[in-house]
């Protein structure tokens, strides 16, 4: 049975759809990211869980048992708001002591438990400061320390790293994982970035404007878009849209807009004629025409002018022009090749089975 699980959750204000119609599911010890633009109904879900807002329709369930009418009080969950909300007139010891309090946790047993959970966050020799007196990274940690100090049955982190800079962001990004995964916790994170969302999660949900769009383990979200929003949504794309021909051997031409053609491999799902987007991942083009042999059919090669090259870092992005003016995105690993420069003509191959095909405009 799991730990959580949404049956088709519908929240409303008043003919505002917040929530649409939404169902997952949490396993014991899993970590899901619910990602998706902003106002497209993450907190309100996390609300929805916690007893802070009553679904219109549909169930929350904790370990099979259904929460309506359950006071947030009266439900075991752990919760970190969007802005931490730590208390400004308490010491760090005392913001963590809070939800035991009001839990009725054994009072003797207090001490050791905010023990145990600073320890776990790393703030040992912390304990009668205030938030004002902490760094912003240490307030992040106090906030989650305070959250799974009961020992909930579900976690919810509302963008625990957004009120962080980029270096420290990424820093605790991995402590976090390691501190829900040391305490097992069953977790919701909450996050418009989908770096985050994809290296945090077990499982991403991507949301929008109130519906669920796809759900999947990450490599699956990135690999096999169901939507162009989902496409777009993580990580970066080159895109072609045009009418594909008949499939042979799973693989079909595209006549695409700016008089491009390419084949691209086929899902069984959209062998029917129509208009299509195809997806191609800026790493999955190559710079020359140095393929390995492949016995999976045709190779699409084009000629192409270098727009634009950044190092950035490990990585290497290029802009090409292909032939009708479009602009393609290609990111290599920079292992000092340096040869690349703009005004440089130069082929780009890339397999079908590289394209990524959804229904035109999803
Ligand atoms: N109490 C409310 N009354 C009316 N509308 C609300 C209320 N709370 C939220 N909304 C609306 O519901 C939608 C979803 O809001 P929500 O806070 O869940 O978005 P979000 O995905 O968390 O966005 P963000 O990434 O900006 O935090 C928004 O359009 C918001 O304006
Ligand atoms: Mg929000």
């Amino acid at each position: 049975m799991s730990v959580l699980e949404l049956r088709h959750v519908t929240k409303r204000y008043g003919s505002f759809l917040a929530v649409d119609n939404i169902s997952f599911a949490v396993e014991k010890g899993q970590i899901l990211s619910l990602l998706g633009p902003s106002g497209c109904g993450k907190t309100t879900t996390l609300r929805l869980i916690s007893g802070f807002e009553d679904a219109n329709e549909g169930a929350v369930m904790f370990s099979g048992v259904d929460m309506k009418g359950r006071r947030p009080y009266e439900r075991n969950v752990g919760l970190l708001f969007q802005d931490y909300a730590l208390f400004p007139h308490m010491t760090v010891v005392e913001n963590i002591a809070y939800g035991l309090k009001r839990r009725n946790f054994d009072k003797a047993k207090i001490p050791d438990r905010v023990a145990e959970m600073l320890s776990l966050v790393k703030l040992k020799g912390f304990d009668n400061r205030r938030p004002g007196q902490l760094s912003g990274g240490q307030q992040q940690r106090v906030a989650l320390a305070r959250a799974l100090a009961t020992n909930p049955e579900v976690v919810l982190l509302d963008e625990p790293l957004s009120a962080l800079d980029a270096k420290l962001r990424h820093e605790l990004r991995f402590e976090l994982k390691a501190i829900l995964s040391a305490v097992n916790a069953t977790t919701i994170v909450v996050t418009h970035d989908q770096e985050e969302a994809m290296s945090l999660g077990d499982s991403v949900v991507v949301m929008s404007a109130g519906k669920i769009m796809q759900e999947g383990a990450p490599t699956e979200i990135y690999a096999d878009p169901r939507t162009r929003f989902v496409a777009e949504f993580i990580g970066r794309s080159n895109w072609f849209t045009g009418e594909l021909g008949k499939a042979t051997k799973g693989v079909a031409e595209l006549k695409a807009v700016g008089g491009i053609r390419m084949f691209v491999a086929v899902p069984e799902s959209s062998r029917n004629a129509g208009a299509f987007d195809v997806c191609v991942r800026p790493e999955r083009i190559r710079i020359g025409s140095a393929l390995p042999p492949s016995d999976a059919g045709p190779v699409n090669e084009m000629r192409g002018t270098i727009r634009d090259v950044a190092h950035l870092g490990a990585d290497l992005h290029l802009v090409i022009e292909i032939p009708g003016g479009q602009l393609l995105t290609v990111t290599e690993k920079y292992v000092g090749q340096g040869l690349e420069r703009s005004g440089q003509e130069v082929s780009i191959t890339f397999f079908p089975q590289d394209c990524i095909v959804v229904p035109s405009g999803s």
